[in-house]
């Protein structure tokens, strides 16, 4: 395993994916009882743009630019992106960054701890030793976090129900293995029958159709609760670019998410476009209860 998620930091995908994580935490805090959100495959915590072109062994092309580095001084942010901008700012900040230098950005466990509420609790699983070290520096103090070695797929089984019988997980794997699509349907299945009333958030890239499409076959071979397909992508189907969109499935979507999630993607499609046949999608895969 050799994936590093400092070279994709602040690109198109994580883009879409922080800021729709960040309207989901925020709409799970509409209600005052905690929760405990679960970040199956955490990353490090937060990046240093500056590196991103460091490869292990080879340099490569940053890719924020094509991504926050298209929002971040963008005045004609809508609502939802506006939100998560000012929270990408506020990171920079308390990582001491200049003003108005795009030089940090945060992954998904920071979007959640600087969202996070005194009785919203906290469990990043990373696998990678030196990954989780850096997670273990940056929140090894943080009250309510909790760094974890577990394996991301097995947390579902040790961390399902919660105390607190609330949780938002977020399941964002490497996607570098053939069966990655089956072990996430398997933790799927495994979370929703310890927690049937729980949000799941599965990141996925549009690399390859056909394997998008026997992903959502076995989803929903499950006893599935109201599905959402939200995808972006920055290219036609035709494109050269190895990915050239990438989706988010939301079980038990909050009220009204579709709705947002769908204005702000399709924002996003005209902000973060790189070549044309670009779009927002977002469809049902198993309707809302009237
Ligand atoms: C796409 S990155 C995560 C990015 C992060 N969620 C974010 O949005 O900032 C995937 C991470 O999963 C880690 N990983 C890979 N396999 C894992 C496993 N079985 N359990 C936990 N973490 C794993 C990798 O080391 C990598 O850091």
């Amino acid at each position: 395993m050799n994936y590093r998620h400092h070279f994709h930091a602040g690109n198109f995908a994580d883009v879409m994916k922080h800021a729709l994580l960040g309207r989901l935490l925020t709409a799970l805090q509409r209600k005052e009882k905690g929760f405990l959100y679960l970040d199956t495959h955490a990353g490090r915590g937060g990046y240093d743009l500056t590196v991103a072109a460091q490869g292990d062994t080879l340099a490569r092309a940053p890719e924020y630019p094509q991504g926050i580095g298209r929002l971040w001084a963008r005045p004609d942010l809508p609502e939802g992106l506006a939100e998560y901008v000012a929270l990408v700012r506020k990171f920079a900040e308390q990582k001491g960054a200049p003003d108005d230098t795009l030089r940090y950005y945060p992954g998904s466990p920071w979007i959640a701890q600087l969202l996070a509420r005194p009785q919203d609790r906290l469990v990043f699983c990373e696998k990678q030793p030196d990954e989780r070290e850096r997670l273990d520096l940056e929140f090894g103090r943080a009250a309510r976090v909790q760094v974890s070695a577990l394996d991301g797929y097995g947390a579902p089984r040790a961390l399902l129900p919660p105390p607190e019988r609330r949780a938002l997980v977020l399941i964002d794997p490497p996607f570098e293995a053939q069966d990655e699509f089956a072990r996430v349907a398997r933790a799927v299945a495994e979370g929703l029958r310890r927690l049937p009333s729980a949000v799941y958030a599965i990141w996925y890239p549009l690399t390859e159709r056909a394997r998008v499409d026997a992903f959502f076959a076995e989803l929903l071979a499950l006893p599935l609760p109201p599905t959402l397909e939200l995808e972006l992508t920055v290219a036609g189907e035709q494109s050269a670019l190895k990915m050239k969109g990438c989706g988010l499935v939301v079980i038990n979507p909050p009220w009204q998410f579709d709705g947002e999630a769908r204005r702000m993607l399709d924002w996003l499609a005209g902000a973060l476009a790189q070549e044309p046949g670009g779009r927002a999608k977002s469809r049902w895969l198993v309707p809302e209860r009237a």
